[in-house]
């Protein structure tokens, strides 16, 4: 994927904690880059509380960036991330054209899957649900990452898919205004 601007420098040491599970959330995500993430990771909170930046971090960490034609480029296949919503558009889009390659090959290989603004329609579930399974039988760890409170989140992703995401998962609740109101 193309490096993000506005993630292009979040770090963990960038991040500001100001409660202790945005503490506890940075000590558990940086012992998974060190030593590697030995379970899912489920991330929820209200918006701008800084959830995409920390999955920046971890990306940032364990991929390394690439340039073409000015443009940069993660390279390393060590970790992925998505949005759902981009997610399911490129599966879409390998259904319509043979020669785009199914993303779902792709992401049920790759050491760790950070999936972004998770919550999906009847259709979408069944669209994922062979990748997140997938993953689920090969101990693939993934960090999900959502607005939505634990409840809803069971809701929007489904029994099966919540079930394989949420078992064993650590889980945190990051709370508080948002950033980018602080920030301007
Ligand atoms: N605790 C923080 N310390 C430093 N920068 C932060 C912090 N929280 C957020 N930011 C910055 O504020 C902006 C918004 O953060 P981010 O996009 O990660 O929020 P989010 O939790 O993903 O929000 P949303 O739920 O709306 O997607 C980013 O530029 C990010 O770098
Ligand atoms: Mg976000």
């Amino acid at each position: 994927m193309i490096v993000l601007p506005r993630f292009e420098k979040a770090s963990f040491d960038n991040y500001e904690c100001t409660t202790n599970e945005q503490q506890r959330l940075v000590e558990t995500l940086r012992r998974g880059v060190q030593n590697g993430f030995d379970r899912n990771i489920v991330i929820l909170g209200s918006v701008g509380t800084g959830k995409t930046h920390l999955a920046f971090a971890v990306k940032n960490a364990l991929s390394k960036v690439d340039e073409f034609r000015g443009m940069k480029f993660y390279t390393d296949d060590r970790c992925a991330y998505m949005t759902a919503k981009t997610l399911i558009d490129d599966i879409h889009e390998a259904w319509k054209d043979r020669d785009c390659e199914n993303p779902v090959y792709k992401l049920t290989k790759t050491d760790l899957l950070i999936l972004d603004e998770m919550g999906l329609s009847q259709n979408e579930r069944t669209e994922l649900y062979d990748l997140i399974n997938a993953r689920y039988e090969r101990c693939k760890p993934m960090i999900c990452i959502s607005n939505n409170t634990k409840t809803e989140l069971q809701k929007v992703l489904g029994q099966r898919i919540y079930d394989r995401i949420s078992g064993g998962a650590e889980f945190f609740e990051i709370s508080g205004e948002s950033y980018r109101q602080k920030v301007a």
